[in-house]
């Protein structure tokens, strides 16, 4: 029996009482996917886990992404292929330098935004665990879209209910100065249509936005940009939002079909965060469930 621990008004809880290191029987799974449902961000603390038994912890909750370097032009750490590296050390072990490319890619995570929506098959959830931390600083913060969506005035629900936003990791990569891809890149990255309004399966809807959000479809341009930015600055204020310290050995899950969140500043040049991240698959393109839903 696990126990949970709500540590904010409207979601984020500590599960306590589960050694995430070993396999789960089916119904001690069962407990943590409702606190995951109930809670959309959840954190497992004082877990040693090795790079195997993080990947087979989020195997639990769906098939994982293989990770794409397409932007990487120095040498990376060496990972897995399930992992995503969210550190700022290099291959060597040392911190990256200033103008590491993986780096300024990296910048983009500042930014508020949900994993992978720039992909046609977007991600349902992802698992980031910490092995070592700055002394401050270097935070993720989340806003829980459950909640924004709710507090939306209903003339902007019922304006918003059916849109369709087109979503680039270009664009948004953009927007942090980053330009700079691998030959081919470009063409791999076509965007990705996502509904704007996402209806969860525990039952609850929400706002669905990223930085990679880059226009509304069927809009002119300058009215979609400005619905997106009023929509993410609406939904970003203080009382949707949690700002998670780490400690080392902390696991992370949140669900990127109903929260947003971004990295906070730490002194990256000077201090070690060595991170690494599993992303789990959604089954089907946002918007291709919902006209399957309606069907
Ligand atoms: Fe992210």
């Amino acid at each position: 029996m696990i126990t949970v621990e709500r540590k904010h008004p409207t979601f984020f809880a500590e599960v306590k009482g589960v050694d995430i290191s070993k396999p789960l029987s089916p119904e001690l799974f069962a407990e943590i996917l409702t606190a995951f449902h109930d809670n959309a961000v959840l954190v497992f603390r004082d877990q040693p886990l090795t790079h195997q038994q993080h990947i087979d912890f989020s195997t639990n909750f769906g098939p994982l992404f293989e990770v794409t370097n397409y932007h990487r032009k120095e040498k990376e750490r060496a990972l897995p292929s399930k992992l995503t590296d969210i550190s700022n050390i290099d291959h060597t072990g040392a911190i990256q330098s200033g103008d590491n490319h993986q780096r300024h890619f990296n910048l983009g995570n500042r930014i508020w935004h949900t994993d992978n929506t720039f992909k046609h098959v977007p991600a349902r959830c992802s698992l980031l665990y910490a092995t070592e931390v700055p002394s401050s600083g270097g935070e993720t913060e989340f806003a829980d879209m459950r909640a924004a969506y709710d507090a939306l005035p209903q003339d902007r629900k019922d304006e918003i209910e059916e849109l369709v936003v087109e979503h680039s990791i270009v664009y948004s990569r953009q927007r942090a100065g980053y330009d700079d891809y691998t030959d081919g890149a470009r063409t791999e990255l076509q965007p990705a249509q996502q509904v704007l309004v996402r209806y969860h399966p525990a039952g609850r809807k929400a706002l669905y936005l990223a930085s990679h959000a880059a226009r509304v479809i069927g809009w002119p341009e300058a009215e979609g940009r400005v619905l997106l930015d009023e929509l993410t600055e609406f939904a970003t204020q203080v009382k949707f939002t949690y700002a998670h310290r780490w400690r080392a050995h902390d696991l992370m899950i949140w669900d990127n079909r109903c929260t947003m969140h971004r990295s906070r500043p730490y002194p990256d040049t000077t201090e070690r965060r060595v991170m690494q991240r599993t992303t789990v698959s959604d089954e089907i393109n946002s918007v291709e469930r919902r006209a399957a839903e309606a069907a």
